[in-house]
Parts: C-alpha cells; structure tokens; sequence
C-alpha cells in the first residue's frame, strides 16, 4: 500500500482483488540455513511476516485470508521444531489476539483439534469465541490440518447420517460434502500462493482449490512481504478465469479454450 492510500484507492490500483486468498508459507527452514540460523529463528522470523501479511489483507480489503501453518505431516519434524511450532501458535494467539480483535479480525481455525494439547485448544477456542463476530477480515488459520483427512472426515460424517436414517446415499452432492468441511460456509479461495519456489498443494485445500488460481513465489516465507503480496494480487488480476467454461470469445465461435 502506498503511503495515505485507502483500502479503496488499492482496489481501484489492484483491480479484481480476490476475496479469499491461501497461503502456503513455506521455506522458513531454508531461510534460516541461508544465515547459518537455527531453523527456529526461520519460523519466529516467519511469524512476522505473518503479521505484516494480515495487515496487508485487511488493507487490500480481503474476504478472507487462510494460512497453512501446521500440516498433520509436521507431526514427523524433530520433536524440538513440532514444540517450537507450539509455542510459536500460543505466543501469536497470546501476543496478537487483542490487536487482531481490535482491527476487525474474525479468527476461524481449521484442522484436528484433539490432537492438540489442552492449553492450545482452549487459545483457540478463545480466539474463535472474542473474535466470532468480527466482519473485517476472516482469518483463517490451519493448524495440525491435511486436506485428505478433512475430505475422509466429511465423508464419514456423511455415511453416519445414512446409517442414521437421516440421508439417502442417492441425495449426496458437491454441496452437501462441502457444507461438512471445515470450511462450510467459506467460499473458495480464489487465489493460493506459495512461497520459496516449490510448486505443490501439499494436502492443502485440495477440495476447495478446484479452480483456484496459483502464484508460486520464490523468496522464502520470512521475505514475504507487503510488495510481494501485491505482486501476487497484480498476477491474479491479470488471470482470466472460467471454471471450465468457454472464453467470451469462444462463446463467439472463434477460440475454445479449456
Ligand atoms: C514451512 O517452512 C513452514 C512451516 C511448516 C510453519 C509455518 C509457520 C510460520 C509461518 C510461523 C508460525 C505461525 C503460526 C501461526 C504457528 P519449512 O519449515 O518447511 O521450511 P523449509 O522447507 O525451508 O525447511
């Protein structure tokens, strides 16, 4: 955002900005190698430019910004990293929660829950229940979450209410699998960038990224910041975007394009 300019002025700058956006913030480890840093000041350093990143979403005027902060595959890190990783989660609800609450921010957390530790429950819990009506921004944090476990889960609960009595397996649709994700109720995201040059969705938002567009970025998580973003935002208003259909032009009958 330049210097005085308002949330509208960037929309009118960054056309089209989308309403969800993911993240995948990656390279924290590699980050911290380039400077002969632990791998921990990698994600402390990597909290930050989550910070910056949620200011920037609420200037952009984003709907709703998901970050990938801790996938059910992270459990297999040293034990050390998956505690540090811990700690890094509380200190952010700790720290950051007053202030994100201040600024409008609806916290929604998605992934498994039991895995966790009481205490981290009970911050997320926390955060999720001061900030429920908050309409800014919905920030949306996956923490211990994998996309495949979420799909099996919503198909679980699916074949339950069959065996309940209460569906018929021939009612069951797109729709009705999607409102027993964890992201019921949240459109999908219209653009999801990774960092640090890898080119993968790593079991993150594989359902609801079906016509998602992609912005792989190559600095490292921790360098991610308010100029990227907004070089990420540039990228995607440029897309055109048709969810399968034809291009207007191809409705023309000149060029079809898949
Ligand atoms: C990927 O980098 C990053 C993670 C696994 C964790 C992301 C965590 C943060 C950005 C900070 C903490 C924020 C919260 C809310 C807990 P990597 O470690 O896989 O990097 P590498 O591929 O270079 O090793």
């Amino acid at each position: 955002m330049i210097s005085g300019e308002t949330t509208l002025d960037v929309r009118r700058r960054l056309p089209g900005v989308p309403a969800h956006v993911g993240i995948i913030m990656d390279g924290n480890g590699r980050w911290a190698a380039m400077r002969g840093l632990p791998r921990i000041e990698g994600h402390r350093r990597g909290l930050e430019a989550l910070r910056g990143t949620v200011r920037a979403a609420i200037d952009f005027g984003l709907d709703y910004l998901t970050v990938y902060s801790f996938s059910m595959e992270n459990w297999n890190r040293p034990i050390e990293e998956v505690a540090d990783l811990m700690g890094l989660l509380k200190r952010f609800i700790r720290n950051d929660l007053g202030e994100l609450h201040k600024s409008g921010v609806k916290v929604k957390v998605i992934g498994g829950r039991t895995d966790l530790k009481p205490d981290i429950r009970a911050l997320l819990d926390e955060a999720e229940d001061l900030t429920r009506s908050n309409t800014r921004l919905t920030l949306i944090v996956a923490f211990n979450y994998g996309s495949r476990q979420e799909i099996a889960a919503a198909a679980r609960a699916l074949a339950e209410e069959v065996a309940a009595g209460r569906l018929k397996p021939s009612e069951i649709n797109e729709t009705l699998l999607s409102q027993r994700l964890d992201t019921a109720g949240v459109p999908d995201p219209d653009l999801i960038i990774r960092t640090s040059g890898e080119k993968r969705l790593s079991n993150f938002l594989m359902w609801q990224a079906a016509y998602s567009e992609f912005v792989f970025l190559p600095m490292h998580w921790p360098d991610f910041d308010r100029h990227a973003f907004e070089t990420a935002l540039a990228e995607f208003s440029a897309r055109e975007r048709r969810f399968g259909r034809v291009t207007a032009q191809g409705q023309n009958g000149k060029t079809k394009k898949i």
